[in-house]
């Protein structure tokens, strides 16, 4: 089962690249300079096609469950406020693609939100994989692991469509053209 928890934590160490690469992004919007529109566009599709369609979903059917089944009073707090960032993160993430998908461009006052809208996610993604990795990964496995046995399941079904592999690649292409 620690697999999938290892599974769980690189695919975070992608989503840290995406956002330190969105921070970049923020920076030039912030600055004046027009980020790069394909690479933006790639960054909110990967967040959009693995972190909330694939992974997200990966960590509520495994770990998320399980800690609701099992965990202490304090764990399953610790889910509920999980579930109630994501969505409130999901929000930011279609504020961004709505903002990113202006034929006209974005405005003055546009690009001020635009940026604040990715700090925004940043931050709460960032508290979201830190409740994840201190608390809930280390609660998931507490419980027999005769509980935890659809975990693989689940963890091969969640790899259809473009696997994070891919994405990793694309993220690491993205980094080498802004550096
Ligand atoms: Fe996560």
């Amino acid at each position: 089962m620690t697999d999938l928890i290892d599974q769980l934590k690189a695919q975070h160490e992608d989503l840290r690249l995406a956002l330190g690469l969105l921070r970049r992004m923020a920076d030039q919007i912030d600055f004046g300079v027009e980020p790069p529109a394909a690479d933006c566009a790639l960054v909110l599709s990967y967040l959009l096609e693995f972190t909330f369609a694939v992974h997200m979903p990966l960590e509520a059917k495994t770990v998320l469950a399980t800690v609701a089944a099992h965990g202490d009073g304090l764990a399953v707090e610790c889910v509920g406020k999980i579930l109630r960032t994501q969505s409130e993160a999901k929000s930011l993430l279609d504020c961004l693609r709505v903002m990113w998908g202006l034929p006209e461009g974005l405005a003055l006052g546009e690009r001020a939100a635009m940026s604040a809208t990715i700090r925004a996610l940043d931050r709460i993604l960032f508290q979201c994989m830190k409740i994840e990795e201190d608390q809930l990964f280390v609660a998931a496995l507490r419980p027999p692991a005769d509980d935890l046995l659809d975990w693989h399941r689940e963890s091969l079904a969640a790899s259809d469509g473009r696997g994070a592999e891919c994405w990793r690649q694309t993220l690491q292409g993205i980094a080498d053209r802004l550096s």
